[in-house]
């Protein structure tokens, strides 16, 4: 089974999918993180995330970066949102990303594009949103619960920044796979949320 949960910055969608592949037992990826890998690359090595070629030369991070905490910053969440649009970048990532979705035990894919584009035949897709204030106030208190916050109004400029660009942008927008069902945590809280998630996947099982 292949599980894909979408969904803007701070909607709920990546606690819902670490909680799904704790339920059904399936390995998770974390897709932003790749995105993120690349942006931080290209800032390391004094790169423009805005420059194609930089961002494409990226693309071949090391993994061990994948765990490198500085891949959770604000920072690199801006940066990814910049290189995720370049269509090189999105087509040197893809591979990687279907053969995760393909192992022969399913998995959960969180990110932007999974039901529309990685895994567009995932069993059950679910597009995970909120109030971009409520996402705005979640990632502000989960930074600052890491000793590292901007101002709460500079968080929700990112969020509103961050959602223009990854639905405008021409290379798979951010957008609701048509067979997806919607959960907006906008009242919930996290164990409504997960309970609504795996009601949606029981019911396309
Ligand atoms: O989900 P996360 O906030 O970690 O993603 C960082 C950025 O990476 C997003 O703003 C988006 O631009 C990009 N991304 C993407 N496609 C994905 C996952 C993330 O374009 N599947």
């Amino acid at each position: 089974m292949i599980i894909a949960v979408d969904g803007p910055a701070a909607s709920g969608k990546g606690t819902i999918a670490r909680a799904l592949a704790l339920h059904y037992a399936l390995p998770h990826l974390d897709t932003g993180l790749l995105y993120r890998a690349v942006a931080i690359t290209v800032l390391r090595a004094d790169g423009d995330p805005a420059d194609p070629a930089d961002a494409l030369a990226a693309c071949a991070f090391d993994d061990l970066l994948l765990g490198d905490p500085e891949l959770r910053s604000e920072k690199a969440g801006a940066a990814a949102s910049v290189v995720s649009a370049h269509p090189a970048v999105r087509a040197a990532l893809v591979d990687r990303q279907r053969r995760f979705a393909g192992q022969p035990s399913g998995a959960i894919l969180d990110g932007r594009d999974i039901g529309t584009v990685i895994a567009p035949e995932a069993a059950a897709k679910l597009f995970v949103t909120a109030d971009p204030q409520v996402r705005a106030t979640r990632r502000h208190a989960e930074l600052a619960g890491r000793g590292a916050s901007p101002g709460l109004d500079a968080v929700l400029a990112d969020i509103r920044a961050r959602d223009e660009r990854d639905s405008a942008r021409a290379a798979a927008p951010l957008r609701m796979a048509d067979d997806a069902v919607l959960i907006d945590t906008t009242d919930l809280n996290v164990a409504e949320a997960v309970a609504a998630a795996i009601a949606a996947v029981e019911a396309k099982r």
